[in-house]
């Protein structure tokens, strides 16, 4: 932990203790769906993307108590590649939103140690988005704090089509060497991922009450712990993640094993 506890969580509401939270078994990789902008704002007779704008400040503070609380990898799922489907207007806002957020954020976050990167294919983002989220990485990516994976326009069958297609190439490279086709083994495959070399998720939190994975990391959650919570992600601060942990905490993980 970063910081102690009652300096993470000074005000917390009726009924919830900081205090019942083990340092000991804070998860190494948090994964977050940050649902719920749209009905946010919808509830508030506002524009959608009011709602998106609103659910900055809850991202700022998830990754801040986060940070503090010593989690080492957190995923934030910013933009499917289903998301296109929406309006362009929409569309267009969210895109500025990311990048006007992630230049004017990538300081306090190299100041926290915050290692910025992404999963999804950029290739196809604007220019200013794109060019944002790699100056962040550049800015970051000799820190040592917490590594902060925010997908966007991620889609998790795109992301396993891309790891088939690389054991593919390997595969035909090693049999034109080798004569021989090597075995395919979960190792190789996750070569092929984007997040290779990332622990996989143990908690995964979606907010504003949907049960659904929505493409998300699909073959990293195979064992994540999953915690659904009816709060709408504008209104997500540390406290709503700290009920998460405390979930999570209470669950017993048995990997297939007997407890
Ligand atoms: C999540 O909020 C943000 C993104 C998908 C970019 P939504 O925009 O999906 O909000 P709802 O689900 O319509 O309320
Ligand atoms: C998932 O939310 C994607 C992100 C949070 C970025 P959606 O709102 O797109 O998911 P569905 O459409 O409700 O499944
Ligand atoms: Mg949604």
């Amino acid at each position: 932990m970063n910081q102690p506890l009652e300096y993470i969580f000074p005000n917390p509401p009726e009924g919830l203790d900081p205090r019942e939270l083990h340092i000991e078994g804070i998860p190494e990789h948090v994964a977050v769906i940050m649902d719920g902008n749209g009905r946010w704002a919808k509830k508030r007779a506002l524009n959608r993307l009011k709602g998106h704008k609103a659910g900055i400040e809850a991202v700022r503070e998830t990754i801040r108590c986060a940070s503090d609380l010593g989690v080492r990898y957190l995923t934030l799922y910013s933009f499917s590649t289903e998301n296109w489907k929406r309006p362009e207007e929409e569309v267009v806002g969210l895109m500025d939103l990311f990048a006007k957020t992630m230049l004017a954020e990538v300081d306090a976050l190299h100041a926290e140690g915050v290692r910025v990167r992404t999963i999804g294919d950029l290739s196809i983002l604007p220019e200013e988005t794109r060019a944002a989220f790699d100056k962040a990485w550049e800015k970051t990516r000799e820190n040592e704090g917490m590594t902060l994976i925010v997908a966007i326009n991620y889609g998790s069958r795109q992301e396993m089509l891309h790891a088939a297609q690389c054991l593919m190439r390997h595969a035909v490279l090693q049999a034109e060497e080798t004569g021989e086709v090597p075995q395919a083994t979960e190792e190789l495959f996750e070569r092929g991922l984007y997040t290779a070399g990332i622990p996989d998720p143990d908690l995964l939190i979606r907010t504003s009450g949907e049960m659904r994975i929505s493409n998300f990391l699909l073959w990293q959650i195979a064992y994540s712990e999953i915690v659904v919570t009816d709060v709408l992600w504008p209104d997500f601060d540390r406290y709503e993640f700290l009920r998460a942990l405390l979930e999570f905490q209470g669950r017993d993980r048995r990997f297939g094993a007997v407890a």
